[in-house]
This record gives structure tokens, C-alpha cells and sequence, in this order.
């Protein structure tokens, strides 16, 4: 008999057992489908590492030494980019970078580019460094497209910052390389700064590749902050772990200066699971959760499409549907009937910029029972949207 997938085992009475603010911030009858938090197991050989640490007593002050040497080769193994050790940060997760990277580039009143939609911390980022955010407006209509002319004609003097994310939430494309390019070439031009936030490398299906901008070339490279972290693959979001690294030294010093005091890197736990992490020795892990996964998004795709009137993005990567629905409803309607009427909460779509209007976001990374009892609801209230549109 074939042994049952690990990724397939969760129950909606499982996942209530575990503490945590996904299954827990509404009440115990509503399927949270909102926060990008897997409900997938740990990898069994992570979990033994994590052990092992806590075992040791691996919980007084620890160096960063031996995180950031791994880190370092897996940037040259997987990104195909030289780091040293030595330019390798440790990070509470990607969101600090956001922050640390504006402070490095800008002034207060200066502009950053974010595209709309995105991933909503970005704009958080923003408004917190007092800089001001030009929309780079990816359209349902172009696949999600990244056009460099459409981000070009957006450059002003003031111009000091794009952030970039890829593969990029909430559209759930992988950037090609001649997007990247693109990119690449605008800000050389121009001598702008790029965050990337690439924490869902890893998250990809049907042999979508994920190249990282600053392995384009050096000139990019060289103004180019790169963040990743271990949250989203490895359902370790409540560790917060994760790196930045960057080519340019003088860079490195800045943000380094700059978080003096403030960030702290990470904790000992995530220090000990970098090396199997970063080696690739349990890769496997990756490979089966992105397969089982590709499953469940063909589902879902297979069941909206039967149930009502959705526009899909393909999901190319990242494990956040972002479908429109299309019956003239905000998204913050949808999301009172959602959660009222079939009690199943998914993210608003306008959280993500004003492209994300009439949208909600799901994710996808359950089991197939829990998804299927999710898309059970929603397809009763399907009725009700049509009524209300
Ligand atoms: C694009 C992106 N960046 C950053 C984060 C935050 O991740 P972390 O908590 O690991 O910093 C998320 C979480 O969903 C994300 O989707």
C-alpha cells in the first residue's frame, strides 16, 4: 500500500492542536486560509537537529560564525553568487531587511518603488523610513508581467530604492531573467539601490527556475541587497531566521552600522538547522512538498473554475493564490462574507496595493482534506456573491 504523503495528513483537528496565530486569531470553526503559514509537518531530519540543539543546551550566547559560513555557500551554490562570510548578516527573517535597506538608501522624501500589488510589509517599510512609495503596477491582464518600460518611465531624481520580490508575493510568478535584466539595467543606469526578497526561492512548480538579480552581473550586484530566510519551505516561520548579504562591502559596512544596536540576528535554534539547510542534504523535502503542493494549487484552479467566476494567476511559484473575484465586490466585502457565511478566512486583496482590489488571497500550502472542506464553503456562498455583485 502506498504510504500516505506527510503533506496530506493534516486535519482541521490537528492543526487546531498546535498553538499559533493562524489557526487561533478567529474562532475555532473558521478554515484559515490567510497567513502564508504552512501546515505541513517539519522535516523529520530537521526536527532531530533541533533536538540535538536543545539537548546540548545550545541556548546561551552563540556565535555566527558557523551560520554565516553555510549561508555563504549556499548563496554560491544556489544563487550563483560570490558572498564571503564575511557579508553575510544574520537576520530576524526578510521583513527587518525591508527596513534596514530604505535606511541605508534613502532620506526621508525620497522614492522607492514597490509594485503594486505586494506583499503589504514593503509599504510598511516605507512609511516607517518617512520615504515615499511609486507603484509599479503589475496587471492581472499581462500575467503579472514585469515591464521595465512601465518601471522606467516611473525613475525621478529621488528615485533611491526599488524593492524587488521573487518570486513575488501575491502574484506568484518567478522573474525571468529577462525581467531581471530589465531591472538590472535601470537601476546601473540610474545608480539606484535594489532589495530583493527572495524568501520564496525555494517555492516553485513544473521546473519554473528562480534566478537571483544580483548574479545578472557585477555592476547590479554591487547595489544589490539580497534576503532570504528559512520560514517558508521549512514551516519555521516562528523561528524567524533568515540572511542578507550583499557583494559590496562598503554596502555591507552601512547596513552593518546601521543595525548596530538594533537588530540582533537570530536565535540559537535557527543557527543550529542552518547547515542542514543550506547544504541541500535534505532537499528531498523540498521536492516532495512542491510536488504535493502543484497538486493541491490544480485543485484548487480545477475547483473554482467548476464552482463560480474567479480570474486565476497561474502559480508558478509560492504557495498564495490570487484569485479576482469577479462579481464587483470590494475585497473587504468578500472578506465579511467569506468569513461570516462560509467561515473561511483568506486575505484581503486591497492589503496588497490597489491592484489587489476585488481580490483575496489563498493559501494553498494544506492538505487536500482541509482545502477541500474549505472550497466546500466557499462554494456555498457562491450564490450569495452573485446576489450581492
Ligand atoms: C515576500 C515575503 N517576504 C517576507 C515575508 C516575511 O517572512 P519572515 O517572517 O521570514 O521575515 C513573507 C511572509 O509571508 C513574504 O511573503
Amino acid at each position: 500500500m502506498p504510504k500516505t504523503s506527510p503533506f496530506d495528513k493534516p486535519t482541521i483537528e490537528s492543526r487546531l492542536s498546535v498553538r499559533g496565530t493562524k489557526w487561533h486569531r478567529d474562532a475555532e470553526d473558521i478554515i484559515p486560509l490567510w497567513l502564508a503559514d504552512p501546515d505541513y509537518p517539519l522535516c523529520p531530519e530537521l526536527k532531530d537537529v533541533m533536538r540535538e540543539a536543545i539537548e546540548e543546551e545550545y541556548t546561551i550566547y552563540g556565535s555566527d560564525r558557523d551560520a554565516r559560513e553555510v549561508m555563504s555557500a549556499k548563496i554560491k551554490r544556489f544563487n550563483k553568487l560570490d558572498i564571503p562570510a564575511d557579508q553575510v548578516m544574520l537576520t530576524q527573517g526578510v521583513i527587518p531587511v525591508m527596513w534596514l535597506s530604505a535606511m541605508h538608501a534613502c532620506r526621508p522624501g525620497d522614492e522607492v518603488i514597490v509594485t503594486d500589488p505586494m506583499y503589504f510589509p514593503f509599504f510598511k517599510a516605507v512609511d516607517v523610513t518617512q520615504t515615499n512609495p511609486v507603484y509599479w503596477k503589475l496587471k492581472l491582464e499581462e500575467g503579472y508581467k514585469f515591464d521595465a518600460d512601465r518601471l522606467n518611465s516611473l525613475i525621478t531624481p529621488k528615485t533611491r530604492l526599488i524593492y524587488v520580490c521573487n518570486p513575488h508575493n501575491p502574484a506568484g510568478r518567478a522573474m525571468t531573467k529577462e525581467e531581471l535584466k530589465g531591472v538590472a539595467d535601470i537601476a546601473v543606469d540610474n545608480d539606484i539601490y535594489v532589495m530583493v526578497d527572495e524568501l520564496w526561492e525555494d517555492v516553485r512548480y513544473d521546473d519554473v527556475k528562480h534566478y537571483s538579480l544580483a548574479a545578472i552581473n557585477d555592476e547590479i550586484a554591487d547595489l544589490t541587497i539580497t534576503s532570504w530566510g528559512f520560514s517558508k519551505m521549512w514551516s519555521v516561520p516562528g523561528l524567524q531566521a533568515g540572511y542578507l548579504g550583499c557583494t559590496n562591502k562598503v554596502m555591507f559596512d552601512s547596513l552593518t552600522k546601521i543595525s548596530g544596536g538594533i537588530l540582533r540576528g537570530t536565535n540559537n535554534i535557527s543557527k543550529a538547522i542552518a547547515p542542514i539547510i543550506c547544504s541541500g542534504e535534505i532537499d528531498y523535502w523540498i521536492n516532495d512538498m512542491n510536488k504535493y503542493m502543484a497538486e493541491v494549487r490544480d485543485l484548487v484552479v480545477k475547483r473554482l473554475n467548476e464552482m463560480g467566476d474567479f480570474t486565476i494567476p497561474h502559480l508558478e511559484a509560492t504557495y498564495l493564490m490570487f484569485p479576482r473575484f469577479n462579481y464587483g465586490l470590494s475585497s473587504d466585502i468578500l472578506d465579511k462574507i467569506l468569513l461570516k457565511e462560509a467561515k473561511v478566512s483568506l486575505n484581503k486583496g486591497n492589503i496588497f496595493g490597489p491592484e489587489g482590489e476585488g481580490h483575496m488571497r489563498i493559501l494553498t500550502a494544506t492538505s487536500k482534506g482541509i482545502m477541500n472542506e474549505a472550497l466546500d464553503r466557499i462554494e456555498k456562498v457562491i450564490p450569495l456573491l452573485e446576489k450581492m455583485g
